[in-house]
């Protein structure tokens, strides 16, 4: 026994629980805590089940709607997605399935769990999920669900030894194994290393945390990082990680909204290529040289580039600098580097006419005790999205107007945008 609990957090008081509660000779005990690979077969199936989130009937409605936008007609004739796409239900449970739970997603960032025992919690759709660093360093990834009756395990973030479930205090450990079930006596047929937290996959790509959400990917597998990279960004990883992402920078801060529009309209507005900058962003347009604005569209990322018209910034306060990037990682997730600062924009769908967007902060470190600098900026950046906020509401309104089907696009500047909706066409029908 005192072998057993040898470099482990199994704590003593955990198996004498376990002895208790399943009534076993102490000689036979360790059998119970071989950590054992588990029947991925019957997980999987389970969690094929579960997320059988639409009907066939509800699956070919959607499918209709997909078809009512035609990728191959060119940008100068084509129409945006019709209202549907931006309304439906049955359209928002075909995202959730294809979109989102299939490839990597990002999720978070790696100092949110930079030590052994630190967690975060999210939710995607209808699938809760916690991530943390197990004591051996490895980065987890499970359903955030008891195994018992249901109930959500961890909630926000912090620092624990294992996860303990607020309802009947079953306990797991941070590699997701069941520590202890407390008051089962008599139970029978209960398998112990069965009754683990069902596992996803998690990798780390820089500073990013992804989660694959696939139901037929391995969720124990280890991910390798040119890989993922290669899945996650195609070609562009080179350019995006020489040019715009850095993980030297240092976490600031985070900003969480909540808007009233499908999680689309704010990437739409995204991908305007700078169009309503000028309309709408007065103050960041007069940082802003508007007329280098410039667009490329790649496999799964687009990226948009405008020189910082540093002339025209106070000379202590040159928040955009020479050169703002901004990126867009389908289908939505956004990096945006300017001057000495990187921020990121994850807008995650919270039903179909509602989205939260999650904006973290980065900065240069040299600049990361200057709370001038920080203050004055995060108050620029947060006008920006409070105008954003204004205009993505009014456009959802719009959307679930009578008086609108679909739209046009401005074909030398909204190409990223198109290329965004192209994409969506091609997830959605395969
Ligand atoms: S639901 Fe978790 S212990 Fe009962
Ligand atoms: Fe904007």
């Amino acid at each position: 026994m005192a072998r057993l609990l040898q470099g482990s957090s199994i704590s003593s008081s955990y198996l004498v629980e376990f002895e208790k509660t399943k009534n076993i000779p102490s000689r036979n005990f360790s059998s119970y805590f071989v950590h054992r690979t588990r029947n991925p077969k019957r997980i999987r199936n389970r969690y094929r089940s579960s997320l059988a989130v639409s009907s066939s009937l509800q699956k070919e409605e959607a499918q209709a709607l997909v078809k009512q936008f035609d990728p191959q007609i060119p940008i100068e004739e084509a129409f945006t997605p019709p209202s549907s796409w931006y309304t439906d239900p049955s359209f928002y449970s075909l995202e959730l399935e294809r979109v989102f739970f299939r490839g990597w997603q990002a999720v978070g960032y790696t100092e949110q769990i930079k030590h052994p025992r630190q967690y975060f919690t999210g939710r995607l759709g209808n699938i809760e999920f916690v991530v943390c660093r197990d004591d051996s360093g490895n980065i987890r990834a499970f359903h955030n669900v008891c195994r018992h009756h249901a109930s959500l395990l961890a909630s926000g973030n912090g620092e624990k030894s294992c996860f303990v479930c607020p309802y009947h205090g079953w306990t797991y450990g941070l590699d997701g194994r069941l520590l202890k079930a407390t008051r089962i006596t008599g139970i029978k047929n209960f398998k112990v290393n069965e009754m683990g937290l069902v596992p996803l996959r998690a990798a780390v790509w820089g500073p990013f945390v992804l989660i694959n959400f696939d139901k037929g990917s391995l969720a124990q597998q280890e991910s390798d990082t040119d890989a993922v990279g290669a899945e996650w960004l195609g070609s562009t990883k080179e350019i995006l990680s020489s040019r715009i992402i850095e993980s030297s920078l240092s976490f600031i801060c985070r900003r969480e909204y909540t808007i009233e529009c499908n999680w689309k309209v704010f990437c739409d507005n995204y991908l305007d290529g700078g169009y309503h900058v000028p309309y709408a962003h007065k103050g960041l347009a007069s940082g802003l040289e508007l007329e280098s604005y410039s667009s490329t569209v790649h496999e799964k990322v687009s990226i948009q580039r405008c020189g910082g018209d540093s002339i025209k910034s106070e000379p202590d306060f040159d928040r955009l600098g020479s050169e703002a990037l901004y990126a867009f990682v389908y289908p939505n997730f956004m990096i945006n580097r300017y001057g000495p600062w990187m921020d990121t924009n994850l807008a995650i769908p919270l039903g179909p006419r509602k989205c939260q967007v999650i904006f973290d902060y980065f900065l240069d470190t040299s600049l990361k005790d200057d709370k001038d600098f920080i203050e004055r900026s995060l108050k620029d950046s947060e006008k920006v999205q409070e105008e954003d906020i204004i205009l993505c509401e009014a456009v959802q309104r719009g959307i679930e107007s009578p008086a609108y089907c679909s739209g046009r696009y401005a074909p030398t500047v909204e190409t990223p945008m198109h290329h965004f909706h192209s994409l969506l066409y091609e997830n959605l029908c395969i």
